[in-house]
């Protein structure tokens, strides 16, 4: 199969790890026969510096018209003091909501082999392997009116919790495709009790959930899905969510395995083009030095070739080769018990790659 893919790998150290990303997917192409094509683009501060513009036309156009985006990470502190319309997040903004990415997937993780040897050890819980399905073009942080006024001498400010029916019931939808590639289990968060948007989100839930019967599915309300998540995270297999609530325990949730040089993610939208990229950001501190954990955009890929490209056996041959080398003790610094030991970036990557030779 063909596929073109472009690569936007951004700023710190998303040049490095998008690198080994593509070199482990070329490994793939290899070995199972595919052709895929790589386009570079530019994004976020560098495309700033190069192009005067955080996302550049060329690099929208060029994504829109490829079959996946992968995309390292964008900021900095060289462009910190810069206004927000013009900062290089806006790059990242404009893509999504360019190719109305409104599912972002992010599974949580806690790799077995790291519990034994690793300075986090005591943050992993043990048999946590889950996704979070968060709606991420809705609700609070877009809905209109937004904005502040003054009533009677007093300054008030109004933000709007706003979902149409067909918004939840397209997230809805991702949530129950995702759980018949895992364990057929989904729980949808919200605030029912309070909230009418919420009651529109159970009843839309719940009618989309009469096409996907294989489905086990539970409504939680927030505040018990926050405690959940501490208290046993095992139990989840796939969690749907609106758009505040999911940027909470999203974040929440990845603290469980330790580390964020691990965490993939994906963002799925109307289109067929999915962008795919790691949950960390820049990492201005380490940048440049070969140090930085590629794992998290290898498994970025490993999500691209899943839910893009619907290559089941190349995913889960990434992810073993990944959970390989994990067990086989290769550690980068950010997860190595002695910093002695630590490998480099590219050390990782080969070892993924004669992984999945
Ligand atoms: P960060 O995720 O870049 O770094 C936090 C800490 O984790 C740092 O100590 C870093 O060295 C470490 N770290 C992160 N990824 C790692 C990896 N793959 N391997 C080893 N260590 C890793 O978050 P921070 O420092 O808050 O933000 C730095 C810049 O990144 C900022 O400009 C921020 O706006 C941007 N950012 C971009 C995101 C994106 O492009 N999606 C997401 C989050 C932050
Ligand atoms: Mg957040």
């Amino acid at each position: 199969t063909k596929k073109t893919i472009a690569v936007l790998p951004g700023d710190g150290i998303g040049p490095e790890v998008t690198t080994a990303a593509i070199n482990v997917l070329e490994t793939i192409a290899d070995k199972y026969d595919h052709h895929f094509t790589f386009q570079q683009g530019w994004i976020g501060g560098s495309a700033i510096d190069e192009k005067g513009d955080p996302l550049p036309r060329e690099t929208k156009e060029m994504s829109a018209e490829s079959d996946g985006i992968l995309l390292g990470a964008v900021g900095g502190p060289k462009w910190d003091r810069l206004p927000g319309a013009e900062r290089p997040e806006k790059g990242l903004l404009e893509i999504r909501k360019s190719l109305d990415l409104y599912a972002n997937l992010r599974p949580v993780k806690a790799y077995a082999s790291l519990i034994e040897s690793s300075p986090l050890k005591e943050a992993i819980v043990a048999n946590v392997d889950f996704l979070i399905v968060r709606e991420l073009t809705g609700g609070l942080y877009f809905g209109e009116p937004k904005k502040r006024e003054d009533i009677r001498g007093e300054t008030q400010a109004i933000d709007t919790l706003l979902y149409k029916a067909s918004e939840i019931k397209r997230i809805a939808e991702r949530a129950f495709q995702a759980a018949q590639l895992r364990n057929g289990k989904v729980v949808s968060v919200d605030k029912a009790n309070v909230l009418e948007s919420s009651r529109l989100w159970r009843e839309t839930v719940d009618d989309v959930h009469a096409s996907y019967p294989d489905v086990e599915l539970e409504h939680m309300l927030v505040d018990n899905a926050a405690m959940q998540l501490i208290a046993q995270p095992a139990a989840f297999d796939v969690m749907v969510t609106e758009n505040t609530f999911g940027d909470i325990l999203s974040d929440e949730a990845s603290m469980l395995t330790g580390s964020l040089g691990l965490l993939p993610s994906a963002s799925l939208g109307s289109t067929g083009v999915g962008l795919y990229e790691p949950v960390h950001g820049s990492a201005p501190d380490i940048a440049g030095e070969n140090r930085a954990n590629p794992l998290a955009a290898i498994s970025s890929a490993a999500m691209m070739v899943k839910y893009g490209f619907k290559m089941e056996k190349e995913a889960e041959k990434i992810e073993t080769a990944v959970e390989k080398v994990l067990a086989d003790g290769y550690r980068t610094a950010d997860i190595a018990p002695k910093m002695e030991e630590a490998v480099t970036t590219t050390e990782m990557t080969d070892a993924v790659i004669k992984a999945l030779e």
